[in-house]
């Protein structure tokens, strides 16, 4: 039983193998209070936590002092405008005006597994794998039920929380703020880390110490966006990869968002994450309900490395739902910057011809193959063939690639219009404005009106016409711009607040449908490179292109940042040109390989242009792939060192779950001289057996300092570590295998 109620103490338990959560009920008037989030415990009576013992205690036994109780209360779900001035996770605007709201505990029931959540996306369980306690709680005045879930996942050590919110007053009521979950903690000299970045720069690691006041992340366009993330994490100020505690917080939502730490005057924490109440409101009608976005919560007591590895866990299991999730993905060739918008038939297929010959799976044709698209300045909306690029179609096109040994691959960016398009002409409307104001483009486009139904019909009937012309078996869905100019010409204005919300149930519609007509589709979200790597985006797609950025040493931190969180399995990875597109650094080719082997894998280039040498390499880099991927995709991972913290090396493993195979992966950005050699203590492996050790990609000189005939135990490996030695220059890599003996 992992989710127990104490009726005599009104205490909710629940446990995960290694964590323990638990909500109290005080008082008469049915308070919900935060009792306990840490590692795991026996015992249950732990209310005396909530403090209603001491002063201001409870309404009932001081009255007096209300305010003073509402204010310091570990709420469980703080409400609006009574006194409690912590900020709130729900405010509301009734028919008089008023904004306040009480939850009041009324019920609860605790159900094997868990329930999907209309619309939205959500992690899945089965009975055996989860429990679900659903709290009723209500505010009396208005008739408003608000229902608390939290779903435990107790091997995988995470819950998963999220809130319904039902009107069943007698006026309809408008929620003005519905965060997705609080958590109320005592102070305990915390860090904070969240994901910060830019475009070609996203999610690198920042911490810093939570301090007084107001901090977080939010995101205003309408997408989770390329520079905050709705991810945070809560940690010790002495914890590392390895240990101190950590609470990591991430939403499952790819639009508007925003998290938030407030530490108080009496240096407790209240951290929140949910949709951004800016430019937020939902017009709920009497008997209707809403529900937010799902969050997971993950307390480890090991350090960073734990939290991570049960995200990806969480993640990998019981999120991403593609067919794809368990499979190596075919090793994929895009020419996007192979040839930008300047290709046609002729052009694809001798990057066919040449890519087949080197062992690449699939064909990726990018941006500028429809409407007349020559540039970023028309067509989006108009997704029907350019038959000037493409004469014979996309049919022939697709067969001819396929008769080459490639699977076929399309891009897509179906949230879009631009001006100059059939589709603008037809419907100008169809574009997000506000009345009588002029829009404002980027990269010189609009976005559509996914808050439509026939907006929505209509984008997917021309996106599934084209999926069914030929055989295509990958789909890269971008979103190459935020949004602005929020106004619909189908929404009221009593209704216009939702617009945000409705775009994204639109989006997220638009790809439950095409996973559901094309269940064999490989599909791989992208926004701008990775403006939209979130959770959400999971549910649907089993990866994301992680940034425009392909730069083997700029991946390092971007990979990084991202791993904290996702599985290396959904971070897309490729190979690409130098001088590099984005920053115009020069690495080597192999270097550029084992950076992306710790995601999808794949080419960005004109494999009929780059140096011979290069070529040459690719061959090899399939094999890796090939022999390295299952381990990649479904081991633990580990961190040992970061270029984005020493400026000199990076180093990460991966750990199979039987611990009989490991790759290491040690890239130094910089050379340094007179440090003779860096010693690197392996994590994760089976301190009882016994490894073999072997390098690839390691220079003569310095393999002659190992000794690979040797076995070496996992715990002098993990303990005492191995001796890397200093490659010759900079931006060296080198993969160490480490396989039982
Ligand atoms: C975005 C993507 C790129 C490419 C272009 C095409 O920037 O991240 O990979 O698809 O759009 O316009």
């Amino acid at each position: 039983m992992s989710i127990q109620y104490f009726e005599k103490e009104r205490i909710f338990k629940l446990d995960t193998c290694a964590s323990t959560y638990m909500i109290g009920i005080v008082d008469e008037e049915n308070f919900i209070g935060h009792v306990y989030f840490g590692p795991r415990i026996k015992e249950h009576d732990a209310g005396y936590l909530m403090r209603t013992a001491e002063l201001p205690h409870v309404p009932t036994r001081n009255g007096r002092d209300r305010l003073a109780f509402m204010d310091t209360f570990p709420m469980e779900y703080p409400t609006h405008g009574l006194g409690d001035y912590r900020d709130d996770a729900i405010a509301v605007r009734t028919v008089n005006g008023n904004s306040a709201l009480q939850l009041s505990y009324v019920s609860h029931e605790i159900i094997q597994g868990k329930k999907p959540i209309k619309g939205l996306p959500a992690t899945f369980g089965s009975d055996k794998d989860c429990q679900t306690l659903e709290i009723l709680s209500t505010d009396k005045v208005l008739g408003l039920d608000v229902i608390l879930s939290y779903t435990v996942f107790e091997d995988v050590d995470a819950v998963a929380r999220s809130v319904r919110i039902i009107n069943n007053g007698s006026d309809d009521i408008c929620l003005t703020k519905v965060m997705s979950m609080c958590l109320d903690m005592d102070n305990d000299n915390f860090d904070l880390i969240t994901l910060h970045g830019s475009w070609a720069r996203e999610r690198h690691i920042n911490r810093r110490p939570l301090t007084y006041g107001f901090q977080g992340v939010s995101s205003l366009k309408g997408e989770s966006g390329h520079q905050e993330h709705p991810f945070f994490a809560i940690l010790s100020n002495n914890a590392d990869q390895d240990k101190g505690e950590v609470y990591g917080v991430s939403l499952v939502y790819s639009g508007n968002f925003k998290a938030e730490c407030y530490v108080n005057q009496f240096d407790s924490v209240r951290a929140m994450i949910g949709i951004n109440p800016e430019d937020f409101t939902w017009l709920l009608k009497k008997g209707e309900e809403f529900t937010a976005p799902e969050v997971v919560l993950v307390h480890s007591s090991e350090g960073i490395g734990k939290m991570t590895r049960t995200f990806h866990d969480l993640f990998r299991n019981h999120l991403i739902r593609s067919p794809y999730k368990d499979l190596k993905r075919p090793i994929l060739i895009n020419n996007w910057e192979a040839t930008y918008f300047d290709f046609n038939t002729d052009k694809l297929l001798a990057i066919a011809d040449e890519a087949a010959k080197l062992g690449i799976e699939m064909l990726v044709m990018d941006d500028g193959w429809f409407g007349h698209r020559d540039f970023d300045d028309s067509s989006l909306g108009d997704w029907y063939v350019y038959e000037d690029k493409l004469p014979g179609g996309l049919k022939y096109l697709v067969d001819e690639v396929n008769k080459r040994g490639l699977k076929f691959g399309i891009w897509f960016e179906p949230e879009m219009i631009s001006p100059d398009s059939d589709l603008y002409r037809a419907h100008p409307d169809w574009a997000i404005q506000i009345r009588n104001r002029k829009p404002g483009m980027a990269r010189n486009q609009y976005v559509l009106d996914l808050t439509r139904p026939e907006v929505v019909d209509h984008v997917y009937s021309m996106v599934s016409a084209i999926l069914k012309s030929a055989n295509i078996e990958y789909v890269k869905w971008d979103m190459n711009r935020p949004l602005a100019d929020m106004g619909s010409a189908a929404l009221p204005p009593e209704r216009m607040g939702e617009m945000f919300h409705r775009y994204m149930l639109g989006v997220y519609e638009l790809q439950e449908r095409l996973i559901t007509e094309f269940p064999g589709l490989l599909l791989e979200n992208c926004s701008g490179g990775g403006g939209r790597f979130d959770p959400g985006m999971l549910y649907y797609s089993p990866q994301i292109w992680c940034s425009d950025d392909t730069d083997a040493v700029e991946r390092l931190s971007i990979q990084e940042g991202t791993a904290m969180v996702y599985p290396l399995s959904s971070m897309g990875a490729h190979v690409s040109d130098c001088p590099n597109h984005a920053l115009g650094r020069i690495t080597p080719f192999a270097t550029r390989g084992y950076v992306a082997l710790a995601g999808t894998f794949g080419y960005e280039l004109d494999v009929t242009k780059i140096p011979e040498e290069d070529r040459n390499m690719i061959p090899g880099q399939v094999k890796m792939y090939h022999k390295y991927n299952d381990l990649v995709r479904m081991g633990d991972y580990y961190r040992i060192a970061s270029y984005s913290e020493n400026k000199e090396y990076d180093c990460y493993m991966v750990v199979s779950k039987d611990k009989t195979e490991a790759l290491v992966t040690f890239i130094q950005v910089l050379g340094s001289v007179n440090k003779h050699s860096r010693r690197i203590r392996l994590k994760g492996l089976d301190p009882e057996k016994d490894y073999r050790i072997s390098f690839e990609g390691i220079d003569d000189r310095a393999k002659e300092e190992f000794d690979t005939d040797r076995t070496y135990s996992g715990e002098l490996l993990m303990n005492a570590g191995i001796l890397i030695a200093r490659p010759w220059g900079d931006f060296k890599g080198m993969l160490i295998s480490i396989t039982e003996a």
